[in-house]
């Protein structure tokens, strides 16, 4: 075998070589660097070597000697610490614990608290209710008397009989429990998951997050409506954005209007996700129909409010641009992690 390919092995031995306690770090010494070791042997060759030669090889194996050495002394500074008999590297205990990959909210979640920490900001409580609920919350008290068309509107799951109880079909249910609960003014949200029997496809999901809000005093009017959701509007999508009204139809609001923004994604010049109308809607408003004052035991006379209602979903869709609602039930991974970042921002 020739000089060269020996040294090249000599370098291959000293780069792998391993060792788990001081005696196997003693016989890397001696099978290296001892008197009859590798490179002890191929150092006593350089006397063949002819002259005009030496030179050369001499550098190279003074490279491979200390090469051998430093390997050493690597080798003996990873195993003095270990206890006596011990097989493998040692343990630094005193290391940070690795904790595994931190977790994030879902985005639905970080949206519905972008929604709610916007209305806190102005005086609005938080209210939970619960998810089977009775006719009377879901229906009955929101002025939809039993066989009343308005019932078919939301395609609700029910759990006993029609008139019983139900899968609540929207957060409104929440609210006429804070209206029971005691005397105005009320000013709350109510945040939660709500139900209905639709077809699952990208636009449609039999279960949704919704965010209502109520607003109960003396002298409540209209256009603090209109202010509050302009307020609401700019303060998640921009100041930029503008709303607008257009009357609408709901059993417990009188007059009742649908709230559509300016398009986000083209800036009102028309795209296909406002379907080249420069509006998208983000929610359902209106005064509080008197009816459902009455039910709740508020004298309409002395007292007014109004109510919206959004779905967490569709305001999710128009911030991130996901346009397919099923992904935010499938909780894909790869989905999930692109909002992490975004979980700590107001
Ligand atoms: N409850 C309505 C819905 O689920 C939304 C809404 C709430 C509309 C309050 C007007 C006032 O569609």
């Amino acid at each position: 075998m020739s000089l060269e390919q020996r040294i090249t092995d000599a370098e291959g031995a000293i780069a792998a070589a391993k060792a788990t306690d001081a005696a196997t770090v003693e016989a890397f010494r001696v099978a290296m660097l001892g008197r009859h070791g590798v490179v002890t042997n191929l150092l006593d060759e350089l006397k063949q070597v002819p002259p005009e030669q030496k030179r050369q090889w001499g550098q190279r194996l003074n490279q491979l000697k200390n090469a051998a050495r430093e390997r050493w002394e690597e080798l003996k500074a990873a195993t003095e610490s270990l206890p006596a008999g011990s097989t493998g590297p040692a343990t630094d205990v005193t290391r940070p614990a690795f904790s595994g990959a931190p977790g994030s909210l879902h985005p639905i979640s970080i949206v519905r608290q972008r929604i709610t920490g916007i209305f806190a900001r102005i005086g609005y409580t938080v209210s939970e209710g619960p998810e089977v609920e009775d006719d009377r919350h879901n229906f009955g008290a929101l002025n939809f008397p039993p066989e009343h068309p308005a019932r078919d509107m939301q395609d609700t799951f029910f759990v006993d009989g029609p008139g019983e109880h139900a899968l609540r079909t929207h957060t409104s249910s929440v609210q006429v429990r804070v209206m029971e609960s005691g005397k105005p003014p009320f000013r709350t949200v109510s945040p939660g998951r709500v139900y209905r029997n639709e077809a699952i496809s990208a636009r449609a999901h039999c279960m949704f997050h919704q965010v209502e809000g109520l607003y109960v005093d003396k002298g409540v009017s209209f256009a603090e409506l209109k202010g509050t959701l302009d307020y609401f509007a700019k303060s998640l999508f921009g100041p930029e954005v503008n709303i607008r009204m257009r009357p609408s139809y709901f059993p417990f609001t009188e007059p009742s209007a649908e709230v559509d923004m300016s398009c986000t994604i083209c800036g009102g010049k028309g795209c296909t996700v406002c379907k080249h109308s420069g509006w998208v809607e983000i929610m359902g408003c209106g005064m509080v129909d008197p009816a459902v004052l009455t039910n709740c035991g508020i004298d309409p006379e002395v007292y007014s409010g109004f109510a919206f209602g959004m779905g967490v979903e569709r305001i999710a869709q128009l911030l991130y641009r996901v346009p397919d609602l099923r992904l935010y039930w499938e909780n894909d991974v790869r989905f999930l992690e692109q909002f992490s970042a975004d979980a700590f921002h107001g």
